[in-house]
């Protein structure tokens, strides 16, 4: 063990986190930076636990590698043993609705007395500023696919669905782990922190395809995705297979020129209906729609297994839907070491993905499995300076709880 009471792994070796945050989108970014060696410590709420608490396995899973304090850092000794944890700080994130820690007095000012060089990730429904009505609102992943323009594209034509599982989260999880670290990059080199406003709508705006920019600059809608198929392109989607479903993503010019001659569409190449060189077949290309049709047969009198054959033979994406049965026994997976065990909370056994990606020089590692509530608040308080009758008046006062 070395810095922190941490073993030395990781490329975030040396790097602490603190996240106050429930459930998925806020704890996720902190969760992989823990899993590359950060030492990450999540502060749950002194009135309820954590709801990710009541997801008995998948909790397990996101929180694996966490310290935990419980503390409310509203009430003014709690603020103050906050700002000592900042100190040493390199990276908080916060998931609130929208500026409810300023509105609580905890300011990046504030933040920044203790420590400049800090870099605070706001995250939200909506941002800490536009309009009123919407900064202090709650949402979780539907609200920000709602809001976003992502559930309208994502369903059948009759009824939106919205892209499981919880894709706003991960989106949002995924914005703060980039924007922190980019912002920590130039902490490190300027001694300067930041403040992001990550708001959970917005990271799904920006990863919104040509839904937007063909009606922005075309005017152009288009119908929701209709039975797993991709609404403008030809030959993407899912496909009906004799025992199964299959997926193909028919991009590139050797990908279309191969996939219409195993059609034995060969005399439309050339065409306006596949020109020479043609990288993507769209639907409303002349034969567009017959062809699709013509690849839905083609599919359908197939087993996966052939299927796949094909794809293979044509060097193009494609692949089987695997259930979670399939793949736990997969020889890819396998020989990547994909699915693993770890000791859990209360030393339980657990099974699950595992650290992702693999890092060639300095590899993550799972070093501990999740914290009980207030598991460290002891610890990381005695850090902190604090004696055995201080940290009994904290709890007295319902500042901070310990473990049980
Ligand atoms: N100790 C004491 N009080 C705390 C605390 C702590 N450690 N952490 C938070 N609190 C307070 C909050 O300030 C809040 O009080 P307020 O309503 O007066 O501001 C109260 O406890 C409830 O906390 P909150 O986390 O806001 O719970 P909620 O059930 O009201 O809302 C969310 C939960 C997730 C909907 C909301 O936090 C939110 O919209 N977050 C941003 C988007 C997000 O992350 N969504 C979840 C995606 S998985």
């Amino acid at each position: 063990m070395s810095l922190n009471q941490k073993p030395d792994f990781g490329p975030l070796h040396g790097v602490r986190v603190v996240v106050s945050a429930m459930e998925i989108a806020g704890p996720f970014p902190a969760h992989m930076m823990a899993e590359w060696g950060a030492d990450v410590i999540w502060i749950e709420n002194t009135s309820y636990p954590d709801t990710i608490r009541v997801q008995r396995n998948y909790c397990e899973l996101a929180r694996r590698n966490f310290k935990t304090i419980t503390l409310n850092m509203f009430a003014e000794e709690g603020r103050e043993a906050f700002l000592r944890l900042m100190k040493d700080t390199d990276i908080l994130i916060e998931s609130s609705k929208g500026p409810s820690w300023p509105r609580h007095g905890i300011t990046d000012e504030l933040l920044w007395g203790a420590n400049p060089a800090l870099v605070i990730a706001h995250l939200s429904g909506y941002g800490h500023w536009g309009d009123p009505n919407y900064i202090n609102l709650p949402s979780y992943d539907l609200i920000a696919q709602a809001f976003s323009g992502y559930l309208v594209q994502n369903g059948t034509v009759e009824q939106p669905v919205p892209a499981f599982p919880y894709a706003g989260d991960y989106f949002a999880g995924f914005t703060v782990l980039s924007s922190a670290l980019a912002a920590l990059y130039r902490a490190k080199q300027t001694g300067q922190g930041e403040s992001i406003d990550v708001s959970m709508y917005e990271a799904l705006l920006r990863v919104g395809q040509y839904y937007m920019m063909d009606y922005f600059n075309e005017g152009k809608v288009y119908p929701r995705s209709n039975m797993g198929k991709d609404p403008l392109c030809v030959g993407c989607g899912v496909y009906k297979c004799k025992d199964g479903y299959m997926t193909m993503e028919l991009v590139g010019a050797r990908q279309v020129a191969g996939m219409m001659k195993e059609l034995g569409k060969d005399a439309l190449i050339g065409t306006d209906a596949c020109p020479e060189g043609c990288q993507l077949l769209l639907l409303s290309m002349p034969h567009g729609t017959e062809t699709e049709a013509d690849i839905d047969k083609y599919f359908a009198d197939m087993t996966l297994a052939d299927a796949e054959a094909v794809m293979s033979r044509l060097k193009i994406a494609g692949g089987r839907m695997m259930t979670v049965q399939d793949l736990e026994n997969h020889p890819h997976y396998v020989a990547r070491e994909d699915i693993v065990t770890w000791e859990g909370s209360n030393g339980r056994t657990v099974k699950g993905p595992n650290i992702v990606p693999r890092f060639k020089n300095r590899p993550g590692q799972i070093w501990r499995g999740m914290p009980d509530r207030g598991e460290h608040t002891k610890s990381v308080l005695e850090g902190l300076g604090y004696n055995d009758q201080q940290i009994a008046e904290l709890e007295e006062k319902g500042i901070v709880l310990l473990k049980k």
